[in-house]
């Protein structure tokens, strides 16, 4: 795991020195080199950062962009033109796994067989993909089209099972679909995702992930901004909303006050003793285990660990848990009107 091919350093850091990072000779020398103008573009990465270390991450995705991978070169760029060790880039480039340390094909397809997407096919539809391919998970096929590997959750598992192609989306997959899809990349077609941008391949994409446009001209970067963002199965919760005439609470509810207002026994622990219930006077803080539960309360910065806070007051007069009453109801229904998100249950009592 270390950054270097046998790189002391690296494996002291991460302690993990056991994948082989080390290109074969021919691939390394046919890697395009990093050029004046790259330098130029990490320079003006590191121009938008107040640290020159904080330009890191776009810093990695822009010498993939050029090298295919994160090769032993670009990460020395990196190390050199931010001041930092290769042990320190390394620790970075070997954590992410959007870093590749070994060449990629032209594409990088991404099977999801997390839970959701798993229970649905995904796990099936990784296997036939990688015997078509030959390989298997973070291995590039040998025509050097399509690099493979198991993705964790995908952020949409309202469309699984979903595979991404250069972290673009195509929705719902099934076996045969994703094994046509991947036959047509093989073919050096561009499929369309189901939404987003139009596909281009992986190195495009990591220089749009380094801060710059992948294309050629500005009005094929305005159509790819434009693209289809959004398809029904997102909309369903929208919808079910507005027929039940549901609404989110206010942006602001919840949000914390700045602690000196606290301090003082300001407007907020006014708010929040008013919102669990309690009495305007104070008249809760009779002993010091209830003063100190009363403090917990108030000082509380989120919705969350203010209900943790009031369940275990004194005076909540439940165990800690779901209460009795809320047993019955199961699912995701909204709370009944007045009582938000994060709310405990003898805050709902109360009410
Ligand atoms: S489990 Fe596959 S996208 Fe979430």
């Amino acid at each position: 795991m270390s950054a270097l091919p046998g790189s002391y350093e690296g494996t002291a850091v991460t302690g993990l020195d056991s994948s082989p990072v080390e290109a074969a000779p021919e691939v390394l020398a046919a890697l395009p080199p990093l050029t004046a103008q790259t330098e130029a573009e990490a320079r003006e990465i590191i121009a938008r950062y107040p640290e020159p270390r904080s330009a890191l991450l776009p810093m990695l995705h822009l010498v993939q962009s050029v090298q295919g991978y994160v090769a032993p070169e670009g990460l020395a760029f990196c190390a050199t033109m931010l001041g930092l060790t290769n042990a320190e880039v390394g620790a970075v480039a070997t954590f992410y796994t959007m870093y590749k340390r070994h060449p990629t094909g032209r594409h990088l397809v991404s099977v999801c067989t997390n839970t959701l997407c798993a229970v649905l096919g995904g796990q099936r539809i990784y296997e036939a993909v990688s015997a078509d391919l030959g390989v298997g998970h973070d291995q590039t096929a040998a025509d050097g089209s399509v690099t493979l590997e198991h993705a964790e959750c995908l952020a949409a598992c309202d469309y699984a099972p979903v595979v991404t192609v250069d972290y673009e989306f195509y929705d719902q997959q099934d076996v045969e679909s994703a094994r046509a899809l991947v036959t047509a990349l093989r073919r050096g077609e561009r499929p369309a995702p189901t939404r987003g941008a139009p596909l281009t391949d992986f190195r495009g994409i990591s220089r749009q992930l380094a801060g710059f446009s992948q294309h050629a001209d500005a009005a094929t970067e305005r159509a790819a901004v434009d693209g289809p963002g959004v398809g029904e199965p997102t909309l369903i919760g929208v919808r079910l909303a507005a027929e039940r005439g549901e609404t989110a609470p206010p942006m602001d509810e919840g949000l914390p006050s700045p602690r000196p207002s606290q301090a003082q026994g300001g407007p907020r622990k006014e708010a929040v003793s008013q919102a669990q219930g309690g009495p305007r006077d104070g008249a809760t803080g009779q002993t010091p285990t209830k003063r100190a539960a009363d403090t917990a309360v108030a000082s509380a910065d989120t919705p969350a660990e203010r209900a943790g806070a009031a369940q275990h007051h004194p005076d909540s007069g439940e165990p800690a848990g779901r209460a009795p009453a809320e047993r019955g109801r199961e699912g995701t229904d909204t709370p009944p009107t007045g009582t938000g998100a994060g709310q405990n249950n003898s805050v709902e009592r109360e009410v």
